[in-house]
């Protein structure tokens, strides 16, 4: 023993890739591999890397730089793996900056990284992994549940090629997974004693259409009838992909947690038609509203990207307008950022940065404010919330979560993975406070 190969995995972006490096993790322990402490005891680094801004990317040259001066200063000298989404957009190239990069494994190939670390091994040579022929799900089920919780891919890649977006390009084309594999999947972490599943997708209510299998409500109605599952929640879907009858028909699934995150970008029509979004302002609030009808609880969060090229202050008004409107619980914002292969990279009118900042400053603030009045009609409420971990300051408390989605720091002797009820009597920031009932 102690004489096993360490890894040690950083990961950058959305839950995708997080999700992607249990597998890579999984799969580095099937072949004899154990975790390290952090990348200074391991013989392998992964980095497992997102390309969605160019923030995300320049974060990502910090760290490479931070394992070259360690190679430089530690005995070990450990691999470096390039994994995901950066690696597959720059490929090989990255070796010209990075020559210290020795495996670069795109998003079809997380799953061979063992071998080509041990091809690398035979060959001394950079191995280069970034051909999009065969895409395989991991077969992975109950490893994969973090105590009493997992995420579960259903859908791969995105097929919606939003004029600003990278993904398309870098995940590849949709591709559902077998409603009859998603379900063994699920039935095997309930028997494995997980209460909540997160459905994971680009675009999960595009689900079943490219294989013809079932549909997302289909889905969703028979992961609700599996015993043991008592919470479900999914993650990204397209507003496009929509409808009243549908909205009703998820209001009728009881263990389907009600949180939807419905990304707007923006809130002017003439700017979601250049972005390709695919549908108008009017559109869009018919299913918020069809959404306040069926679950007038249920919480609404959204991504909003400012300063879209030929973005004007009318256009920003409208989104703000919008932001307004539709009262969203809470919003990931954004400012533009250009990226290579898409089609908003050719667009003229690329608006200075000064006034993007400026913007998303505003925006920001005025959803501050309706996120800290959403939060505050939460107070007096008696709400069942499930246990996520210890408070890292206070180990008498613990950081729960509601149903639609809001932190709640609880005092209580019980421990992850219960449900407890809870009245909800403080806010601090945009945290809860409650009492254990
Ligand atoms: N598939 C998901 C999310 C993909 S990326 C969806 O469509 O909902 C998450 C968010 O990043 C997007 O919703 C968008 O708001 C933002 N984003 C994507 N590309 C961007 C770019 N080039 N510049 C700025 N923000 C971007
Ligand atoms: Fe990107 Fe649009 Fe696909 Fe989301 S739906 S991943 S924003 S192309
Ligand atoms: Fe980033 Fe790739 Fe996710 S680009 S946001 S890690 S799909």
């Amino acid at each position: 023993m102690g004489t096993e190969k360490k890894y040690y995995i950083e990961t950058y972006g959305c839950e995708m890739n997080k999700s992607d490096s249990i597998d890579i993790a999984l799969c580095l322990q099937d072949n004899g591999y154990e975790q390290a402490k952090s990348g200074v005891d391991a013989d392998v680094v992964i980095l497992n890397t997102c390309a969605v801004r160019e923030n995300a990317e320049e974060r990502i040259f910090g760290r490479l730089g931070y394992y070259r001066a360690l190679r430089k200063s530690s005995v070990k000298r450990p691999l470096i793996v390039l994994a995901g989404c950066m690696a597959q957009e720059k490929g090989e190239e990255i070796t010209r900056l990075f020559p210290e990069v020795n495996i670069i494994a795109g998003t079809y190939h997380m799953l061979d990284i063992p071998a080509y670390v041990k091809k690398f091994e035979e060959e001394k040579s950079t191995q280069v992994a970034i051909d999009k022929s065969i895409y395989r799900f991991s077969e992975y089920k109950r490893d994969r549940a973090e105590g009493y919780k997992a995420w579960v891919n259903i859908i791969k890649g995105c097929s919606n090629y939003c004029s600003y977006c990278i993904v398309p390009y870098l995940r590849g084309h949709e591709i559902s997974k077998k409603s009859e594999n998603i379900l063994r999947e699920v039935r095997d972490l309930a028997l494995n004693g997980v209460v909540e599943i997160t459905l994971l997708g680009q675009n999960v209510n595009a689900y079943g259409r490219d294989n013809n299998d079932i549909s997302f409500n289909r889905l969703l109605g028979k992961i609700n009838d599996i015993d043991g599952i008592e919470w479900i929640r999914f993650l990204t879907s397209h507003p496009k992909d929509y409808d009243e009858e549908i909205v009703r028909r998820i209001s009728e699934l009881p263990k389907v947690c009600k949180h939807f995150h419905l990304p707007l970008q923006s809130g002017s029509d003439r700017i979601l038609s250049l972005m390709n979004r695919k549908y108008t302002i009017y559109q869009y609030s018919v299913i918020i509203e069809a959404i306040r009808k069926y679950m007038p609880h249920a919480s609404i969060t959204t991504d909003i990207i400012v300063g879209f090229p030929t973005e004007t202050e009318r256009d920003f008004h409208l989104t703000l307008d919008a932001v307004q409107n539709f009262q969203f619980d809470d919003a990931f914002t954004y400012r533009y950022s250009e990226r290579p292969f898409t089609r908003a990279a050719d667009i003229g009118g690329k608006v200075h940065p000064t006034i993007a900042k400026r913007r998303l400053e505003e925006l920001i603030e005025i959803q501050r404010n309706i996120s800290y009045e959403k939060n505050k009609n939460e107070i007096g409420r008696r709400k069942r919330v499930l246990i996520e971990r210890m408070s890292k300051k206070d180990p008498s408390e613990f950081l729960c979560k509601t149903e639609i989605g809001k932190l709640v720091v609880v005092r209580t002797k019980a421990r992850a993975g219960k449900f407890i009820d809870v009245m909800i009597n403080d806010i601090s920031g945009n945290t809860l406070r409650g009492a254990e009932l």
